[in-house]
């Protein structure tokens, strides 16, 4: 079907097909080819200088959804909603630390952090308007698949919203922070003997029979939340688009948000140039770097490994959209090894910003880029750092304490006696 008479505010389309659905369709795909869902809006109808003042007056103000870093969007996130369920959430800051310009190689890097939404992850952003869709369309339960941010977001705001919530992890590939999140804020969890992915193939495929409304980043209404974080930061930037943005990718429905909200931001008039996207994975569950490097000429699928758990993912969903994403970016997709990742990341906690192993895609990523010239020293960017430093406290440890050979970046303690003997030989000594 196509809408011929006047369109409504919002809508879904299939990116496969082009099928159109009613927004309020709670379906995650499409019913003629099984393809992904789009939210589309009708273009605001006030100017983009007068989008920009409505933006301005809500930001830090009122408690409740007008000051979230999400809802403050409206009119391009979903401008229907009226009661909305919202943390708040967003409102991450942009930091600026000179030790990370001097390991990265730039002269002055931002950093936004997204491990400062309210569950620990950019999830958050997704997760307001997805269940807040969820309690529009009369849904009796939310479920999704996780490596652990989704399910700790999607148990929040389940409970917020008095839904009962469903998830399915892989048992032994979540982190310990974000399993202890999901059963504390009360998601009936299943521990599946599997892979992420597979987690994925039996949500989606159960989801229609179970009656579970699906939030997984497959569903379009996070990625209209997800965008917020690149339209928050064009309003931290004046409006002014960096030359480059940089993430870490996994099931790709990021890189499709931050493709989608740049092309809408240039279409609405809110900025005038586009960044650039940069896409970063694991090299060990790269499929979609792979697949750049061939100008995405084949999907790839691979079996993933890395202890970045959160981008553990070898069949990416969102990967049409992505491959969207980058191209109308002008943008590149790379990859990065374990060590570089940890690296990233011990540099990343050592300036005092912190974030999981996932989010340190972005520096390592970035690094790469420099040395090899694609960036240059000067240029405008902002790096994502996606989650939490506390989601992972077991690998922190494990990288601290137990690695041997002792990583570069390791800081192991020391267990001395209760006695100032001991205190001073061992500060005398400078014992590490
Ligand atoms: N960074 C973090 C911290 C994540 O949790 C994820 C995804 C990503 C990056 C990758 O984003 O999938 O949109 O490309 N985590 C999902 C989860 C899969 O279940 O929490 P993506």
């Amino acid at each position: 079907m196509r809408f011929q008479t006047e369109r409504p505010a919002s809508w879904q389309t299939c990116q496969s097909c082009g099928n159109e659905v009613v927004e309020t369709d709670p379906r995650a795909r499409c019913q003629v080819c099984h393809g992904l869902l789009e939210v589309r809006h009708r273009p605001p109808a006030i100017t983009a200088a007068e989008l920009i003042e409505r933006f301005t007056e809500r930001r830090g103000g009122a408690p409740g959804a007008t000051a979230s870093g999400v809802w403050r969007f409206r009119e391009i996130v979903l401008p229907s909603a009226e009661t909305v369920v919202s943390y708040p959430e967003g409102n991450t800051p942009l930091l600026h630390r000179v030790a990370l310009d001097r390991w990265t190689g730039m002269e002055h890097l931002l950093i936004k952090h997204e491990g400062q939404n309210p569950t620990g992850s950019f999830k958050d952003r997704g997760m307001t308007v997805g269940v807040t869709q969820a309690l529009r369309i009369g849904a009796k339960a939310v479920a999704c698949a996780s490596t652990g941010n989704t399910s700790a977001s999607l148990a929040a705001y389940a409970a917020q919203a008095g839904l009962p919530a469903l998830v399915l992890v892989p048992a032994d590939a979540v982190a310990m922070g974000k399993l202890a999140q999901t059963l504390a804020y009360g998601a009936r969890t299943l521990l599946v003997r599997g892979d992420f992915d597979q987690c994925l193939r039996m949500v989606d495929e159960a989801a229609e029979e179970l009656g579970v409304y699906l939030l997984n980043s497959i569903n379009p209404f996070r990625i209209e939340g997800q965008k917020t974080i690149v339209f928050e930061l064009f309003q931290q930037l004046s409006w002014e688009a960096p030359d480059w943005i940089i993430l870490p990718a996994g099931n790709l429905g990021n890189t499709a948000a931050f493709g989608k909200a740049i092309r809408e931001a240039h279409q609405w008039g809110l900025i005038t140039r586009r960044p650039r996207l940069a896409a970063v994975q694991a090299a060990g569950a790269a499929p979609f770097a792979r697949s750049f490097e061939e100008g995405f000429a084949r999907r790839y699928a691979v079996k993933a490994e890395t202890v970045a758990t959160a981008i553990k993912i070898g069949d990416p969903a969102s990967y049409e959209r992505a491959v969207t994403a980058i191209r109308e970016t002008n943008g590149i997709v790379r990859s990065v090894s374990d060590p570089e990742l940890l690296e990233a990341k011990a540099a990343i906690d050592a300036a005092g910003v912190g974030c999981e192993p996932a989010s340190a895609a972005s520096l390592a990523g970035l690094r790469q880029m420099v040395r090899d010239g694609t960036v240059r020293p000067g240029e405008k960017i902002v790096a994502i750092l996606t989650g939490h430093i506390l989601k992972d406290p077991g690998l922190l440890l494990r990288y601290h304490q137990e690695m041997d050979p002792l990583p570069p970046g390791a800081n192991r303690p020391i267990q001395i006696e209760p006695t100032m003997a001991d205190l001073e030989r061992v500060l005398k000594k400078g014992e590490r």
